[in-house]
């Protein structure tokens, strides 16, 4: 076995991550050594398989989906971020043997919009569309931005509103359902409803974008989303997928583990082209 250190993603399903590729760029750009592998874990076997993974001398777990929760109920300490999210996607233990938990999600999202596409929140009136953990996990930088609202949409509208009510302390923030929409506008709308998976995405009124409105899909792949599309449709100002906010969350959790900040520019452009080759 190499002396590297090692990290790896847990999740399930796992094929299809591109963390091992981003996490590899990283560690050439900062000089550091390490492995990085993507594994998948049985869903009743996670607790086990970290404690494991530490015991046997790796470094970090970065926690997909379906895991996040699970992580943060673990974790003996949890960074404020990961506190408010209840959620958490890095995972590192320390020299006396204590778990620690972190979430990079919302900073990934934020350094996206802001520093990568120039986009504006302060001031901003922002649509949410969806509130599961995904929303959840990225709130809290969100709020720190300041925007002048922010108003979660749901189909099940009391998810809507458990969020609202939770991150409230920290803005203005509203929920509602899909047919309360129509007679409002919003300068950003993201999309973090898992309906585009499967290619699908709730009907939502063309008026909602205005001169300047940009979208934000947190789902990526090799051809627009059937959310970027609706948003191209109703002559959205900018539009953007989730790719940059995948790379700059893993940016995150490599300056937690190894307190070096990487370019994330040449490493978004190097997913582009394997997503493309691979489409
Ligand atoms: P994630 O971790 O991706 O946020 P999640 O917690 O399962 O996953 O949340 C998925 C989100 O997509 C929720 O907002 C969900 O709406 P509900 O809370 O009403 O379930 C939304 N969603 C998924 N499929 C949908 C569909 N077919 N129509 C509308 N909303 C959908």
């Amino acid at each position: 076995m190499s002396d590297n250190m090692r990290f790896a993603v847990f999740g399930n399903p796992i094929k299809h991550s591109r963390s091992p590729m981003i996490h590899a760029a990283f560690a050439r750009q900062c000089d550091v050594k390490l492995e990085y592998r993507a594994l998948r874990v049985e869903l009743n076997d996670f607790q086990r398989a970290v404690s494991a993974f530490f015991d046997a001398g790796g470094s970090g777990l970065n926690i997909t989906v379906p895991f996040k929760e699970q992580a943060a109920a673990m974790a003996t300490e949890l960074t404020a971020r990961a506190a408010r999210a209840t959620a958490v996607n890095t995972l590192w233990r320390d020299d006396e043997g204590v778990l620690h938990g972190d979430t990079t999600d919302g900073v990934g999202l934020v350094r996206d919009m802001v520093a990568n596409l120039g986009w504006r929140m302060q001031g901003q009136r922002v649509l949410i569309v969806g509130a599961g953990g995904a929303v959840r996990g990225v709130l809290e930088p969100l709020m720190r931005e300041l925007p002048a609202s922010v108003h979660i949409v749901n189909r099940t509208v009391e998810r809507a509103e458990t969020l609202a009510s939770e991150f409230g302390v920290l803005g203005n923030i509203s929920a509602g359902g899909y047919d309360d929409l129509a007679a409002q506008q919003y300068d950003l709308v993201i999309n973090a409803n898992s309906a585009g998976l499967s290619g699908e995405f709730p009907a939502l009124p063309s008026g909602i974008l205005g001169e300047r409105s940009c979208c934000y899909d947190l789902l990526y792949g090799a051809e627009p989303t059937a959310f970027m599309r609706w948003a191209a449709q109703n002559a959205a100002w900018a539009v953007s997928d989730g790719l940059g906010m995948l790379v700059e969350q893993a940016a995150e959790a490599f300056y937690v583990w190894h307190r070096c900040r990487p370019e994330t520019q040449p490493v978004i452009q190097q997913l582009r082209g394997v997503l493309a080759a691979a489409a």
